[in-house]
């Protein structure tokens, strides 16, 4: 039997979308992801290994070829435009990203404005802002973004919203929304290249269980 094929996928939130689809395409872990401390956990046929990294280092891991395959959010191959084949919309996870600011507190977004934006999204800020003539700083946090205009550390925020829970529970405002962010199948175009036999089958089998076949 050949290697297995390495999918890595990300840690928290968006496991409890995978694992249904994983089960739809007949990839089962043999630990149960939400649970294991285990960063490599073998399918229980042995077709594969799961890496179970963090988010934003899925694109890393796949364009490195240290992964096949990965499933990654569009924001972050947007932010980090990684060089693999971004191959399917797997439909889930789905959010959007957007600018906001606390309630009453909007700036007027003339040319040459400075403004303080925290934000994981440093390439896609300054891009923003650049093409409204404005000036950003950007303040780069890993996470919880929605605190930095809470206590004055930022005038606003670029992050992804799904619900808007969190954007309400802390009194901001979305703005603007950027674009649409939902799930990819990428994989490492070498990978496709060497291993396409087995990696093609995988895929429709993931178009079929997301409804596209
Ligand atoms: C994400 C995002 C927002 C929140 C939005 O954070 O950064 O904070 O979810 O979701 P909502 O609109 O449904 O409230 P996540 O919980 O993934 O953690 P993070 O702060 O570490 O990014």
């Amino acid at each position: 039997m050949s290697q297995p094929l390495v999918i890595a996928l990300a840690k928290g939130r968006i496991l409890e979308d995978i694992l249904p689809l994983l089960k739809k395409v007949n990839l089962i872990p043999e630990d149960d992801l939400l649970k294991t401390r285990k960063l490599m956990i073998k399918s229980t046929d042995g077709r594969v290994n799961f890496l179970l990294i963090r988010n934003s280092d899925v694109c890393t891991y796949v364009e490195r070829g240290a992964a096949d395959m990965g499933i990654v959010g569009r924001d972050l191959l947007l932010e980090f435009r990684p060089r693999v084949f971004e191959q399917l919309d797997l439909k889930i996870g789905k959010c959007r990203l957007c600018t906001a600011y606390p309630k009453g507190k909007s700036i007027n977004k003339q040319q040459g404005a400075h403004i303080r934006v925290a934000t994981k999204y440093d390439y896609l800020a300054q891009q923003y802002y650049r093409r409204h003539g404005m000036q950003a700083e950007i303040i780069h946090l890993y996470g919880s973004m929605e605190l930095a205009p809470l206590i004055g550390m930022a005038d606003y925020i670029l992050d992804v919203v799904s619900t808007g829970a969190t954007l309400k529970a802390n009194e901001l405002v979305e703005e603007d929304s950027l674009f649409n962010i939902s799930s990819r199948l990428i994989i490492n175009p070498a990978s496709f290249a060497l291993r396409r036999k087995e990696i093609q089958p995988l895929v429709e089998f993931f178009r079929e269980a997301v409804g596209e076949a």
